[in-house]
């Protein structure tokens, strides 16, 4: 779709333009629509358009504060990878001619919020969110479950990439649990990744791609405990404390799915994001969220409460959450 001109009121766009409305909505509609058209009179054809149908738009800019305010507000204890995402999605999509696809890799312990992440980035890339047309999101133990059938799955998932993109170059693809993501897979999607001007034709430039995994949680999570212990704050963790360590952690882990990927030592991944272990307080934070969304009144005995019954570890601190904010939804529908 291509961003036409103002919209004049000539008889060819209003053909157009009604058939494309009828294919898809009951008449009373088309007849609102075009009367509220015909009043403001100049919208440009792709504008309206895009009203009505969810449309790629890959020129338009992304609202970084209201990305900033949404992390900021939604997701707790992560300053992090909050710094980190802004930085590297605004500067991706303000640039118009990035060398290579975006590459972001999210690590950290269980439930500490890299599937809500790769939600509120989805959303603010497309409004529809992970329902989006551009939006696609694969779950290793769900869509390559079996090792077997990995040559299968390679062409598939390359051919699933190729159309995505050329329907939408600025399409996101978000790989879950790539832990356990047979590394012969990851191998399959590397071409897209690398800094080719183009593959067959297709330009993958404007991609993300966001991969999601528990490597290196064990070593985010030794660091954070070490700043803990050292009465330092967990918000002094800087990257540069991490980074290092995580890159190399990972690509030791044999179970971290870009373990001999290539991905790696090719410095495919533009950005390895930490997610640090939740503490308590974080908890009760994301109970206060979930009562909220649920359009309750927050009720602080139950705030305590649902915490409580959280398990916690190391053994003899008890600091950090076993499952982050993982349960918090289930634990309070006893409540
Ligand atoms: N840091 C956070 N801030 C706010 N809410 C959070 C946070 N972490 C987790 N949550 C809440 O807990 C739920 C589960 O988190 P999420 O699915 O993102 O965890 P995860 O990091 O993907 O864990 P896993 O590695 O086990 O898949 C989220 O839907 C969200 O409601
Ligand atoms: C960007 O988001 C902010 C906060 O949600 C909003 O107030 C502002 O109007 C938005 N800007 C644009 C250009 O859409
Ligand atoms: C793009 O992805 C969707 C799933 O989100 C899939 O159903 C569809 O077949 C893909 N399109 C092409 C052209 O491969
Ligand atoms: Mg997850």
């Amino acid at each position: 779709m291509g961003r036409s001109g103002a919209f004049g009121g000539s008889v060819v766009l209003w053909a157009l333009l009604a058939a494309h409305v009828a294919m898809a909505f009951e008449p009373v509609s088309v007849g609102i629509a075009i009367g509220a058209v015909s009043l403001t009179g100049y919208l440009s054809y792709s504008d309206w358009y895009c009203r009505f149908t969810e449309c790629c738009r890959e020129d338009r800019p992304l609202n970084a504060s209201a990305l900033k305010l949404d992390l900021e507000e939604k997701l707790f204890g992560q300053h992090l990878a909050t710094e980190v995402i802004l930085k590297a999605l605004t500067g991706f999509r303000n640039n118009k001619n990035p060398k290579k696809p975006l590459t972001l890799s999210l690590h950290g312990w269980a439930g500490t919020g890299k599937n809500f992440v790769s939600q509120i980035v989805a959303e603010n890339l497309y409004p529809k969110g992970l329902k989006s047309n551009f939006v696609h999101l694969f779950v290793s133990t769900l869509h390559f479950p079996h090792e077997q059938k990995t040559k299968l799955y390679q062409d598939q998932l390359q051919k699933w990439i190729r159309g995505n993109v050329s329907a939408c170059a600025s399409s996101v693809f978000i790989f879950d649990e790539m832990d356990k993501l047979h590394p012969g897979i990851i191998d399959a999607i590397k071409p897209f990744l690398d800094y080719y001007e183009q593959v067959d034709g297709i330009s993958y430039r404007k991609a993300i791609f966001i991969f999601l995994s528990n490597a290196g949680g064990d070593l985010i999570t030794k660091t954070t405990l070490d700043f803990w212990r050292a009465g330092r704050k967990r918000e002094e963790i800087q990257l540069k404390d991490l980074e290092p360590v995580l890159s190399v952690g990972v690509f030791n882990n044999k179970h971290s799915g870009l373990w001999h990927s290539g991905l790696i030592d090719k410095n495919l991944i533009d950005y390895f994001i930490p997610f640090l272990p939740l503490e308590y307080r974080h908890v009760k934070m994301c109970v206060r969220a979930e009562m909220r969304a649920r359009g309750a009144a927050v009720d602080e005995d139950i705030v305590t409460r649902v915490a409580d019954e959280m398990t916690f570890f190391p053994k003899d601190e008890k600091i950090f959450s076993d499952k982050g904010c993982k349960t918090v939804q289930s634990r309070l529908d006893f409540h």
